[in-house]
């Protein structure tokens, strides 16, 4: 019966997958809407009060971390500039806040609430930047450290990953100064200055000093998911047509191994027959690991998102899959198939490993090396560690054991992390404030998701106990995804002004007690 069931299952599953395809969804625009309305009014007020041109300037500032240098600041000047200009464009702020200098060039604001028993929420962002190559195959529109506002858009390093939210939450924050509200939970906000080189001088600084003053934290707001306006799709299909809202609930894990290969060296005149070379044994490991990647898993957080976006899939093969993604017989199918979707879907059910350098030890063109090395870069599922990379290396290496080591490196490894609830009371804040500001007419599925990045969270995830949300307010299309790091990064008006009323939205509702935070109408109301 189980076999039967099973057959059932892959049927339906090779009958989802032919049909996945689909046109693009039709987003309904309704003008007439009040809520519509409103939200422009706000809009239209934000530009008058300046806020798109704050946030070209502080692109301006070519705030580039340096992992090699001391403190991870190479040169100073653009990160002081940023500083002078943020204390001059939010006076209320700064003069209504706690503001630390940590590592020098992070910053750290506390807005006391009313009620000390109450855990502080803690939004978080970054002010660093990664550089932003010029010259052939890097033609920018506007220069990335221009400060440009033309055709709509706001444009620069920094509009989407991530300085916009550091401008986003400095906004929300002197709006909802200027209405008198006062939190009753403590509200802080860490401005990192190295998150693209690890972190560590800027949050992981931050963190521990909030650790040393015992602060325990209620709930953490970073960077990670955000709208997808085109929907969820891989290379060839459509899995969602409607605008999601991505939230990241966990984010995957880091670790570099490295795979010693020793061979029959000599004369490069006489080379060994029996594929004894370290270039012949290298080929057969890395052979190995192209025919047998890792085995999937398809586990939380991927299940909540697949369970999350099912109502809005068409087919209903497919949809019943993803309903049934916990069930004990879709789970390894569902799993497989989604194995098999392209490289963007494959990484939220394997942990992947990479090759990224391979070397054959030549020291001359005549001599036959006798050692060599492949180093892999693998990215972790939740609940997977060193051991399963371990394992799963020591079964592509199985036909070459005698002559492999496996080496774990030292640098940089960072285990899988906690995977957030994706229900109860912090998931559904956020929830609420996405579809209160960011919701589009035609309606806006939101899922929790798998960052298979990392981010500057990680820092702060055990004050919190885990409770850890990734999510920027911002509508990306599939377009803007190349933006990020790429060429030609920039936000919408229109998308960074949303932002800001998400900011105002989220911090009202996680810096409310439970009380008033039920008393859902009366805050939205403030919020108007
Ligand atoms: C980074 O800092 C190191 C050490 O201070 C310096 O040698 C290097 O030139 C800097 N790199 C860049 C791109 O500025
Ligand atoms: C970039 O600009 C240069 C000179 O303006 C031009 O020759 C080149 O074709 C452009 N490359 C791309 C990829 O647009």
């Amino acid at each position: 019966m189980g076999r039967s069931l099973h057959i059932i299952v892959l049927a339906l599953a090779v009958v989802a997958y032919g049909l996945l395809k689909a046109a693009p969804g039709a987003f309904r625009q309704d003008p007439e809407d009040a809520a519509v309305q409103q939200l422009q009014l706000e809009l239209d007020a934000e530009v008058e009060r300046g806020a798109v041109g704050r946030l070209a300037t502080a692109l301006s500032f070519a705030t580039l971390a340096n992992s090699s240098a001391p403190n991870h600041i190479g040169n100073p000047a653009p990160f002081q500039q940023l500083h002078d200009f943020l204390e001059r464009s939010f006076p209320l702020v700064y003069e209504r806040l706690k503001h630390e200098r940590v590592s020098e060039y992070s910053i750290l604001f506390t807005w006391q609430g009313s009620n000390p028993e109450l855990r502080p929420v803690l939004a978080m962002s970054h002010m660093d930047v990664v550089p932003a190559p010029e010259g052939p195959g890097y033609n920018w529109t506007h220069p990335p450290f221009s400060g440009t506002v033309a055709d709509g858009y706001i444009w620069g390093r920094g509009a989407l990953d991530v300085k916009v939210t550091v401008l986003q939450q400095l906004e929300a924050v002197a709006a909802l100064l200027r209405q008198g509200y006062a939190p009753q939970r403590t509200i802080l906000l860490a401005f990192g200055h190295d998150e693209e080189v690890g972190g560590g001088s800027g949050a992981g600084a931050m963190a521990a000093l909030l650790a040393s003053r015992g602060v325990e934290l209620e709930l953490v707001l970073d960077e990670g998911g955000i709208v997808l306006m085109d929907g969820v799709s891989g290379p060839n299909f459509k899995l969602v047509e409607r605008p999601v809202a991505l939230i990241g609930t966990a984010e995957k894990g880091i670790e570099d191994w490295e795979i010693r290969v020793a061979g029959v060296g000599g004369h490069s005149s006489m080379p060994p027959t029996d594929g004894s070379s370290v270039a012949a044994r290298i080929s057969r490991v890395l052979a190995a690991m192209d025919a047998y990647p890792t085995p999937t898993k398809l586990g939380a957080p991927v299940t909540d998102w697949l369970q999350a976006l099912a109502p809005a899939v068409k087919l209903a093969p497919l949809r019943m899959l993803l309903q049934n993604a916990n069930n004990w017989i879709v789970n390894p199918v569902l799993g497989q198939l989604l194995g098999q979707a392209g490289k963007e879907i494959n990484p939220f059910v394997r942990t992947t490993c990479g090759v990224v350098q391979i070397e054959a030890g030549g020291i001359a063109h005549n001599v036959l090396p006798r050692s060599g090395s492949i180093k892999v870069n693998c990215r972790l599922l939740p609940g997977h560690d060193s051991s399963f990379v371990q394992e799963y290396l020591e079964m592509v290496t199985r036909k070459e054991a005698a002559h492999v080591t496996l080496h774990k490196l030292p640098l940089g490894s960072v285990p899988a992390s906690h995977v957030a609830a994706s229900s109860g009371p912090h998931w559904q804040l956020i929830k609420q404030a996405i579809l209160e500001t960011l919701q589009p007419p035609g309606g806006l599925q939101v899922a929790p998701y798998l960052v298979s990045g990392m981010t500057d969270s990680r820092h702060y995830s055990s004050l919190a106990g885990g409770r850890v949300y990734r999510f920027c307010p911002h509508r990306y299309t599939r377009a803007d995804i190349g933006r990020v790091h790429g060429v030609d990064e920039r936000i919408a008006a229109e998308d960074f002004l949303r932002g800001i009323g998400y900011y105002r939205r989220i911090l009202q509702l996680a810096s409310a007690d439970e009380s008033s935070t039920e008393a859902g109408p009366e805050g939205a109301a403030a919020t108007a």
